[in-house]
């Protein structure tokens, strides 16, 4: 997502939100599947407020730790890493200093308001219940048995994010998939919430739909037509309309104008 635009709490969001709790209160492992620009990053960086705690955690040598943190570190027990793309080798590693920072933060933050010692504990997970892996297709069978190693030796939840078909490629590892409690699909949006999303992001663009006026009913239901619910082509579809409307400086979106941002958004749209 650009900085500019806010996260929206979809009713996908919602449903995979209930799906991160009842993984947590059952320290189950869980699996969400979904297609490509349906939101599952985004949604996981929000549940587990990431923007925020990136920021508190990347701290470096010489840095004053927890500085910049306030009450709202003591919120955070999720933790959230992306299966890196080559040699997942130190992947435990990372996902343990990135634990011991968060652990730091806190303590060193919680020292600052109570005025006591820090103290803190690496590699402990303490206070951490859930673990979310994102772009687990990456993950060979090794890197997935040091995951199921974390999850046995500590009180956490895991949830795998991933593409559909995730699910069977699991299958294969009996031992990992035994622990998985749910799965969860993270679908795209419905008609009625592109609708109403689609009505935030003419507003966003300074324009107000008027359903009555044939042509922005048109444009409207040819918008949701190209999108089919994908929230990443929403985006960049919108990108290029923008554009168009400012080159041409136009104060409507037509079907033409649609049609002609679709056109220049080469990939993506079948
Ligand atoms: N809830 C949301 N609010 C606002 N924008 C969103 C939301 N969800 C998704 N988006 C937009 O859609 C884009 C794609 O989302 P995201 O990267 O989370 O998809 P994904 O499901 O992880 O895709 P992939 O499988 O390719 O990794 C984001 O960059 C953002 O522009
Ligand atoms: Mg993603």
């Amino acid at each position: 997502m650009n900085n500019t635009s806010t996260f929206i709490e979809t009713k996908e969001y919602k449903r995979f939100a209930e799906f991160c709790d009842a993984c947590i209160k059952y320290r189950y492992m869980g699996v969400c599947y979904g297609l490509p620009g349906v939101g599952k990053t985004l949604s996981s960086r929000y549940y587990s407020n990431w923007d925020y705690l990136e920021k508190q955690i990347s701290y470096r040598l010489n840095d004053t730790i927890g500085v910049h943190a306030d009450e709202k570190i003591f919120d955070c027990h999720t933790l959230f890493y992306t299966a890196p793309a080559v040699s997942a080798s130190r992947m435990t590693s990372e996902i343990g200093l990135t634990d011991s920072k968060l652990n730091m933060v806190k303590s060193v933050y919680r020292s600052m308001v109570t005025g006591e010692n820090p103290q803190f504990t690496v590699n402990s997970f303490e206070g951490i219940d859930l673990l979310i892996i994102d772009e687990i297709d990456r993950l060979k069978l090794q890197s997935l048995e040091q995951l199921r190693d974390i999850y046995d030796q500590n009180d956490i939840a895991i949830i795998f994010i991933g593409m559909p078909g995730i699910e069977k490629k699991l299958s294969r590892y009996p031992q990992l998939y035994s622990r998985i409690g749910f799965a969860h699909e993270f679908d795209r949006l419905s008609k009625d919430e592109t609708h109403h999303l689609l009505a935030y992001k003419w507003e966003e663009l300074g324009l107000s739909i008027k359903l009555e006026d044939f042509s922005d009913y048109e444009a409207l239901a040819s918008i949701i037509k190209i999108t089919n619910g994908n929230f990443r082509l929403i985006q960049r579809l919108f990108t290029q309309i923008e554009r168009i409307l400012e080159i041409n400086q136009l104060t409507s979106i037509t079907t033409e104008v649609v049609e002609a941002a679709r056109d220049s958004l080469v990939i993506g749209i079948k």
